[in-house]
Formats: C-alpha cells, structure tokens, sequence
C-alpha cells in the first residue's frame, strides 16, 4: 500500500498563480509561480481585474509546470489543497473553481486553505521551531503578530490598525517616484546610506495593545515633503522627481522607523508571552535584510530562537498551502466540493 501522500495546492488569493506539489515523507517536490508584478507595476498596485485575468491565463501552464518539476502525473495526486480566504474575490475564484473541478473529475479529496495560516506556518517548512513561537507576518495586505501553540493552533495577538508594512513601503514609494513594489527598492535605496535615519518620522507610542498603524507614518513622510517644498498636494504630486539623494534619505528614514515599530511591538509581545520560545518572521515584508538582521539582534537580547524562511516562501507561494494541507490532512480536516470564496 501506498504510504507516502501527494498533495497539490493552489495559491492564486492576491497576484501570483502559484502551485506546489508536497510529499508527506519528501516534502516540496515542486513550487512554481508566474508572477503579475510587472502586468500591475505601471499602476503602483494590484488591480483586481488585471489579476483575475492573468489567473485564467496563467493557472492551467503552471500547475502542470509544478506537476512536471516534480515528475508526477495528476493522477498520482491523493490531496488538491487551495487557498480559499482572504484575497481578492476574483482571483481566490479562479482558483477555487480550478481546483475543485480537478477535485471533483479524479475523485479526490479537497482542502480549502487561509491564506495567512500559510504564511504563519511558511517558517516551519525549512525548520522545525520550538511551539510556542510568535510569529510576525508582514505582507502587502497584511501585518499581524499571532502566539503560535502548535501546527494549525494559533491566537491572533496584535494586528495593524490600518495599513500593511508591506502597503507603507508600497504607498510611500509611490509617493516618491519609486516602482512598484516599493519593499524592495527601499531596501536597495536604505542599503546605499547605511540605513541612517535622517527624518526621524513619529513612532506610534501606543503601548498598550500588540496592534501597530503604519498608515500615520505615510502621512507623516508626505507632510514632511509637503513642509519641505517637494510635494504638491493639490495635484498630488511629487517635485522631487529623480532626486536619488532625497529617495535614499527618505527610503531609509521609512526603514529605520518600521524596523523601530516593529521591534517595539516585539517586545511587548515576548513580555505578554514569555512563554513564547522564538520569533518567526514570514511574508513578503520578511525578504528584508535590514529588519532580519534587526530582529536577530533583539531576539538574542531577548534569549529567544529566530526564524525566517527563505524569500520563495516569504512572498505568496504555494508551498506554503500544501504545507498547511499537509498537517490538516494529518488531523483529518477535509474540506468537500461545496468549498466556496471567502
Ligand atoms: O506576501 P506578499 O508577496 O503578498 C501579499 O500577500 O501581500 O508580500 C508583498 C509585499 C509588498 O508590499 C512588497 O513591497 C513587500 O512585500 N516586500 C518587501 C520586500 N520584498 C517584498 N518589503 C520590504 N523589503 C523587502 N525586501
Ligand atoms: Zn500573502
């Protein structure tokens, strides 16, 4: 008899088509992605059209791409997994239709997956980390600090109040001229000026809660350009265009005061939960050297463990879904062809 299990997954919630196939004795067998950035770059964020799409297009060559990377057929397929919340509408759509008619046609089992549980648990697919860990995800949709107990046992613990930190790097990007996503360029642009912190932008002083607002500090950095002569408000413009002086005193500025907010929030969060053993970083916001680095330093302060998973589980992948399927499938947690978009 068959032991090992073969699970296909699907991740399609935001604007990457992505799909994996994981073994439960081999682990990721294949984890392959077309990505939309460069079809949203020229708006400065995802459009819900656009992404929905490039998921019909792209969903059908990269799932047989990830079925081939990982010399199966579908018919050696035992679990389909497939994210089902949150994300846009029509995006989780397409993948859910997709995969339940495959589902449904090889007679196989199906699990809906949450998204942002496969980020949580995107550490535990290179490491085994010591439970109770905290995990922080920071993407471009969503920044939130979870008290993690076990394989699919977790407590949301804190949360932002308004953007994502992957959002603020977005949106101030855009602010000052920079593509899109702005993570990235920001980093690059911080790195040049060794992350000096030339303007100082406010730190959310709330220490009473676990939740952080980073859509205060957008505002904060365009009225300080506003103050500064470099932007016009009124028609939403930045005058300052191919200054890389002022985008790298900026880009850094940005950094520095998001690491800051963050490691604060760390704190208080080891304190609110010292039983906690480590700190698990995850989402696309985690590809960033600078706050690892940062986060290094303070967990060794703090006599903690830290984690990261490499940046192709970082940022939206399928892996991390059949990671999930994976154990839910242990504990007998199916979904069945009524799985629907949430
Ligand atoms: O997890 P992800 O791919 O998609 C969402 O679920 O949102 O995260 C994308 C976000 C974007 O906001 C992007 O700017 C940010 O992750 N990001 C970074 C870096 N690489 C990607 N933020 C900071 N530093 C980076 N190196
Ligand atoms: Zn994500």
């Amino acid at each position: 008899m068959k032991t090992s299990k073969l699970i296909l997954a699907v991740e399609s919630s935001c604007d990457e088509t992505a799909a994996s196939v994981y073994s439960s004795t081999a682990g990721v067998l294949s984890n392959e992605l077309f990505s939309q950035i460069d079809l949203h770059a020229r708006y400065g964020g995802v459009v819900p059209e656009i992404a929905s799409r490039s998921h019909i297009e792209k969903i059908n060559p990269i799932v047989q791409q990830a079925l081939d990377k990982a010399h199966v057929s579908l018919k050696d397929i035992d679990i389909f997994a497939v994210t089902q919340r949150p994300g846009l509408p029509g995006s989780l759509l397409i993948g859910v239709s997709f995969v339940k008619a495959l589902a449904g046609v090889m007679q196989k089992s199906i699990i809906g997956i949450n998204h942002l549980e496969g980020h949580v648990f995107s550490a535990c697919i290179e490491n085994s980390i010591p439970f109770p860990f905290i995990g922080l995800t920071a993407s471009g949709g969503h920044t939130a600090l979870y008290y993690v107990r076990g394989l699919g046992d977790f407590e949301l613990i804190g949360q932002t109040t308004d953007d994502a930190a992957g959002e603020a790097f977005d949106k101030v990007a855009k602010l000052i001229g920079l593509p899109y996503p702005g993570g990235p360029v920001i980093e690059k642009l911080a790195t040049q000026v060794d992350f000096h912190d030339f303007f100082h932008y406010p730190r959310l002083k709330n220490h009473a809660t676990l939740d952080f607002s980073f859509s205060g500090l957008k505002t904060a950095v365009l009225y300080d350009l506003v103050k500064k002569d470099l932007y016009n408000l009124k028609d939403k413009q930045f005058l300052a265009v191919g200054d890389r002086a002022l985008q790298k005193q900026v880009a850094s500025s940005l950094l520095v005061c998001i690491g800051d907010i963050f490691e604060r929030a760390l704190e208080r969060a080891f304190k609110q939960y010292p039983e906690a053993q480590a700190l698990a970083f995850v989402g696309g916001v985690a590809c960033n050297n600078y706050l690892k680095n940062r986060f290094k330093t303070t967990t060794s302060r703090l006599k903690k463990e830290f984690y990261f998973p490499s940046p192709r589980y970082c940022t939206d992948n399928a892996a991390m879904i059949a990671f999930v399927a994976h154990y839910k499938a242990q504990k007998g947690q199916y979904s069945d062809l009524s799985l629907d978009i949430y």
